[in-house]
């Protein structure tokens, strides 16, 4: 499932973020590429020890926990302290598949990638290129959100980063382990979950709500590992 969240962060967080990512320090991007994305991973990243990026990770897991869509749809059992990108003109991500296991700076960290995630940072009006192309069964879909908006997509895909070529386009990106390893019992929950909310909303007292509600978190517990 490929899944647009809009709106995890406010404007004003936002401008937050930006003003805190103009003054920190950016190093090459290839410091947590494997050895076959490192080929092909042309950008800038914060390093992941530095303070602004602890910081502003902080506080999109904050948003993201307080976030419906995001938690209905990811079922997060552990997420990866979130990283920041910048493409400049010239850079850009070819093809690749995000690494398996991602071990963080202590030892506790080590998440196995279910879904990978890209928050923009900048609006698509201040550069050109910079889509986040991802490949799924029904083609290539090509993503470039409003500031604040983020994509969430199967770790499994072929994906890149078309070149960028005007302006900057800075991104916060993560990985998250899920309690559900299987994209499509996950979405199949994300589905059910959604009709559920839609039937309670409409007709609140209707005798299904609560068998269906049983329904689905009897999926959950036979399918989830914390
Ligand atoms: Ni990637």
């Amino acid at each position: 499932m490929l899944l647009q969240i809009p709106e995890v962060l406010s404007a004003d967080a936002v401008a937050y973020f930006r003003k805190r990512l103009e003054s920190a320090d950016w190093v090459d991007g290839r410091v947590t590429a494997g050895y076959e994305s490192a080929k092909v991973k042309r950008n800038t990243q914060l390093p992941e020890e530095s303070e602004v990026a602890l910081e502003l990770g902080d506080l999109i897991l904050t948003a993201l926990e307080g976030n419906k869509l995001f938690i209905s749809a990811a079922l997060p059992s552990r997420v990866f302290p979130p990283l920041f990108n910048r493409y400049g003109p010239g850079n850009g991500f070819g093809a690749h598949v995000d690494n398996a296991i991602r071990q963080g700076l202590d030892a506790e960290t080590r998440i196995r990638t279910d879904l990978s995630c890209t928050l923009f940072l900048s609006g698509p009006e201040e550069y050109d290129g910079g889509e986040l192309a991802i490949d799924d069964t029904y083609g290539t879909h090509h993503v470039k959100l409003a500031a604040g908006d983020m994509v969430l997509y199967p770790s499994t895909s072929l994906h890149a980063v078309t070149p960028v070529t005007r302006g900057q386009r800075i991104a916060s990106f993560f990985w998250l382990q899920s309690m559900i390893r299987d994209d499509g019992q996950r979405t199949l929950l994300f589905d059910l979950d959604r009709a559920i909310q839609g039937l309670s909303a409409d007709l609140p007292d209707h005798a299904s709500v609560v068998p269906l509600t049983g329904i689905y978190h009897n999926l959950i517990r036979r399918w989830a590992d914390l």
